[in-house]
């Protein structure tokens, strides 16, 4: 029996096979599995689809399963839900939260936007339902930049919740931005010294780095991209070392895809921590897995007026994302008064 699975302490019978069970039950179910990068690889193993946040809500959209079980964060498997209300979304762990979606609590973000009335809110998806349906559009670390080149240049934006990303794509495009100051816990753990040491270590190697970190990294990174961009960019690259500055659970799909090549995970503050490892994402389990489609709980259930309105930001991002609409076809934003 695997190592690390541990049935006893998730009240299991020690004798259950549980890939052969989460397979039974996936059927059974009529269910989907989508895993983030940034799970553990033994649930990116098992899923039907791994992917980024973009690519997941796409998924979870085109699918026909009648239950959606999400291998990530909450505020992803509400994107699931709020796109596919008739389906079943279950969350491993109802726990599997995210630093940036707590930095920016609904109230306080409404309380901002009243503020900037003649400003949109282009918010990065990794936030609460209830701010998505505050926001105007949202983004994913893959589309923000071509939505926002679909902007008039007059259009005053209002980005959160991460300011890193915002940070970055105030640089990159030169557009002003106003910034809701959220930060990704994990991102912010890379330590600009440890990677100094490691490039030093490695000559050579080029920097990929995720845009949430903070800018002191980025200005090392010889490719900044969402999961999948840096996933894309290690497939590619000709050298035989990569250093990796996103959680590091994305570099088993870069070791499946090159098993010849050495990808380094960038190190946290004290070079040897597992700080950069999400430690939302790393509350879902197998076990906990098996337990969601088993019993088809904890799931996410949202409001459907609540639901409708975040739709309408999401679906923003999907029209703009696949360039079938520009933002004068989304109608005003909806401004409160200056
Ligand atoms: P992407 O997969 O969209 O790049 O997002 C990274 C992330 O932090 C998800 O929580
Ligand atoms: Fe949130 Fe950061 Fe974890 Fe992604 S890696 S879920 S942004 S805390």
């Amino acid at each position: 029996m695997d190592a690390r699975l541990n049935l006893p302490a998730a009240g299991l019978d020690r004798s259950l096979d549980l890939r052969a069970e989460i397979d039974r039950l996936r059927k059974e179910r009529n269910a989907v599995i989508l895993a983030h990068y940034y799970q553990k690889p033994e649930i990116q193993d098992l899923a039907d689809f791994v992917g980024d946040s973009l690519d997941l809500s796409k998924k979870a959209q085109a699918t026909d399963a009648d239950v959606i079980a999400f291998c990530g964060v909450r505020f992803m498997a509400e994107t699931a839900k709020i796109l596919s209300p008739e389906k079943i979304v279950v969350l491993p762990d109802m726990d599997a939260g995210c630093s940036l979606e707590d930095s920016c609590p609904p109230d306080e973000f409404a309380a901002f936007r009243a503020k900037h009335p003649n400003h949109i809110a282009l918010t990065y998806i990794n936030c609460s339902t209830e701010v998505k349906a505050l926001s105007d559009i949202i983004v994913t670390s893959s589309s923000a930049e071509k939505i926002l080149s679909q902007l008039p240049a007059d259009q005053k934006v209002i980005f959160g919740p991460d300011r890193n990303l915002g940070g970055y794509l105030v640089r990159k495009t030169g557009r002003e931005m106003l910034l809701w100051p959220g930060v990704c816990i994990v991102h912010e753990a890379f330590s600009e010294t440890e990677l100094m040491k490691l490039k030093a270590q490695h000559p050579g190697a080029p920097v990929v780095a995720h845009p949430e970190c903070p800018p002191v990294i980025l200005d090392h990174a010889d490719y900044i991209g969402s999961t999948s961009g840096i996933l894309a960019y290690a497939k590619d690259f000709p050298g035989d070392t990569l250093i990796v500055a996103t959680e590091p659970h994305i570099i088993h799909q870069m070791e499946k895809a090159l098993p010849t090549k050495q990808f380094i995970g960038a190190p946290g503050a004290d070079g040897n921590c597992n700080c950069n490892i999400c430690p939302y994402m790393a509350l879902n389990t197998l076990e906990k897995l098996y337990l969601a489609l088993r019993d088809l709980t904890p799931r996410i259930e949202i409001e459907e007026g609540l639901r409708l309105r975040a739709k309408k930001s999401l679906d923003a991002m999907l029209a703009m994302a696949s360039g079938t609409v520009g933002m004068g076809d989304l109608g005003p934003a909806p401004v409160t008064g200056d």
